[in-house]
């Protein structure tokens, strides 16, 4: 597991929205730059008592919260024997599997990977439509995303969310201006996050762009 800071507040501010906005679009294709795992082992720690367990804890005072597609399936991860967090493959396959065609999943930690495989699997996503890449995030869908007809894009959900947003790859590019969604223009939908902790050490969440069609 290479994201030590999965289930902290970045994350409920980050997965709150995405759950909602995947539920609303159904998007037949969802790609992502900085995947991470699929499932982390739920425990307690200051990070994550200030995070999940605080939106746990206090949204139940909140229909809203409770009853939102993030709060109903964080409930049920919560609730199996082995408490889990979901991370946002996991969410992107539960919420989409019967309607996404296709996932394509990028990390540089192959033990994030096989994460993500294993819950492909034990969720019954077939094979064929979970592609799993163990490049840079940025440049592998920037080269997909080429590679799309017009009529493709629509339709395409382009999740971009690493640790540096302005770091530079070996090409050039980076996660902040690949969000922008040079393809998707308006067609499709594309949502940047940085959900690393910043220079005060408070969690950050900057949209770069979310456009629905
Ligand atoms: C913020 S975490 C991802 C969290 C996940 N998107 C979520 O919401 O649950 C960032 C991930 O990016 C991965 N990573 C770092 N550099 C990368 C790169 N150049 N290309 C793809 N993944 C990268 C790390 O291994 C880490 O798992």
């Amino acid at each position: 597991m290479a994201n030590v800071h999965y289930a902290s507040i970045g994350d409920v501010w980050k997965h709150l929205p995405l759950a909602e906005v995947l539920q609303i679009v159904c998007p037949l294709r969802y790609w992502e730059t900085h995947s991470g795992s699929s499932s982390y082992p739920l425990t307690r720690s200051a990070e994550r008592n200030y995070g999940a367990f605080a939106f746990l804890e206090r949204g139940r005072h909140s229909p809203e919260l409770e009853g939102s597609s993030y709060g109903r399936l964080l409930a049920r991860h919560v609730g199996g024997e082995v408490p889990t967090y979901p991370g946002s493959p996991r969410i992107a396959m539960e919420l989409l599997r019967s309607t996404a065609g296709h996932f394509v999943f990028c990390d540089l930690d192959g033990g994030s990977l096989s994460n993500i495989a294993e819950d492909a699997r034990a969720l019954g996503v077939p094979q064929g439509r979970v592609r799993l890449v163990q490049e840079d995030g940025v440049a592998t869908l920037e080269r997909e995303l080429s590679g799309l007809a017009e009529d493709e894009v629509v339709g395409t959900f382009l999740h971009v969310d690493p640790y540096r947003p302005l770091e530079s790859n070996t090409e050039g590019q980076t996660p902040w201006t690949s969000s922008r969604g040079r393809r998707s223009g308006g067609l499709g939908a594309c949502c940047g996050t940085a959900s690393t902790p910043d220079a005060t050490g408070a969690p950050c969440w900057r949209p770069s762009r979310a456009r629905v069609s």
